[in-house]
Formats: C-alpha cells, sequence, structure tokens
C-alpha cells in the first residue's frame, strides 16, 4: 500500500532512501525483521551488488552483506581485483524473512509479492545511481532486475540487457557456495564464482 513513502518522484538522494525505507510497511516482513536494511556503498558506483535480502547479522547491524556470505563475497570480490567500497551493495528485499527455532532464526526466501513489493525501492536505488552493471547474486536478484525468473546454473556468466540500458550479470548467491558440503565441490564452486565476478572488468574496464 502506498503511504508512508511520500512521493516516488521526490526521492532524489540514497540518504533518504535510507530514511524513508526505515518506515517501509510495503509488504508485511518490516513485522518481524529488527530494521530496514538498505543499500550503502559509493554514491557514484558503476557497479551495484544485489543479492536476496539481510540474513540474521544484517537485520541486527543494519547493513547488507556483513555476515558469513558477506565474508566469503569480500573475498571474492577481492581475488576478482575488485573493490568493494567502488561498489554499491543492495538487497532485492530490504526485511529478513525467517522462520524462529528456538533461539534460532531461519533464513526463508521471501516470495514473489515481497520481491514485487521491494523492487519499489530496488528501482529508486537504480534510477539514483545509474549504475552501468548490476550484479545479480542468485535467483531472487535476477527476478527483481530482469523481472523475470532465469535459470542461474544456465546463464551465470552471462550479461543480459535489463531496463533503461543496465546491464545485468547473473550469477550463484555466495550463501550457496557457504552450503556446499563436500570440500572439492565447495573450491571448484568458488572459483567459477570469482570467474563470473572477473566478467564485470570487461563492462567496466
Ligand atoms: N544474503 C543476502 O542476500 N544479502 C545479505 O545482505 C546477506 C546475506
Amino acid at each position: 500500500a502506498e503511504s508512508r513513502d511520500g512521493d516516488p518522484g521526490e526521492i532524489a538522494t540514497l540518504a533518504e532512501i535510507r530514511r524513508l525505507a526505515a518506515g517501509c510497511q510495503r509488504c508485511d516482513l518490516y513485522k518481524h525483521a529488527t530494521q530496514v536494511v538498505t543499500g550503502e556503498g559509493s554514491d557514484h558506483a558503476r557497479l551495484v551488488l544485489v543479492g536476496e535480502q539481510p540474513g540474521d547479522q544484517e537485520d541486527r547491524q543494519g547493513r547488507p552483506f556483513v555476515g558469513p556470505a558477506g565474508r566469503l563475497l569480500d573475498q571474492c570480490l577481492q581475488e576478482a581485483e575488485l573493490d568493494r567500497d567502488e561498489c554499491y551493495v543492495t538487497n532485492a528485499v530490504k526485511h529478513f524473512k525467517f522462520e524462529r527455532r528456538g533461539k534460532r532464526r531461519i533464513h526463508e526466501r521471501p516470495n514473489a509479492g515481497e520481491v514485487q513489493a521491494c523492487k519499489w525501492w530496488l528501482d529508486r536505488e537504480l534510477k539514483i545511481l545509474k549504475p552501468r552493471l548490476a550484479v545479480a547474486l542468485g535467483a531472487t536478484a535476477v527476478r527483481a532486475l530482469l523481472g523475470r525468473a532465469v535459470g542461474v546454473m544456465k546463464q551465470r556468466g552471462q550479461i543480459l540487457p535489463g531496463l533503461d540500458g543496465l546491464q545485468v550479470l547473473v550469477t550463484v548467491h555466495p550463501s550457496y557456495l557457504l552450503r556446499i558440503p563436500d570440500s572439492d565441490a565447495a573450491e571448484r564452486a568458488r572459483a567459477a564464482f570469482i570467474e563470473d565476478l572477473r566478467k564485470i572488468h570487461t563492462v567496466l574496464g
């Protein structure tokens, strides 16, 4: 529902997005999350990295990709000779969705309605930044950025056209790498992820 977000046309800065998104009730996820987690990074980023949604640590700290998946992402960016400080890092969905199991909070995938509702914010982040390239980390980000489902494993490493001239590099989500039990397979998957990230240089030089 519209209401406390103000007129979309009036949002001109990332700081304003952060301020307004703090009161977001566009879907029900705000009810159980600690706080909204909007994007973070350079105001002049030519590269935007888009994840799925904040995890447990991100929800507590109010910053994207600061937990285990974020640490792995940072390492892989470094190995691909990319500087996180020059990126803008955000998520398709800005509130943590989880199921409580005892004291633990277990990540739950956001549904299509939640992704659609939150796309309102992602669209505004992109409109302000006008990046050259967005990296879709996993299926949820792909859906948000391309407006359709794409087979991530089939299309990974490819750069697909998004809206308004945005180019979208499809790859896996770093959390997927953390879930591979076999260490050789995990190492290969990590190398493949870094290989995908290196494609960023072909667009940004
Ligand atoms: N996973 C995501 O998709 N985003 C985060 O910010 C953290 C974990």
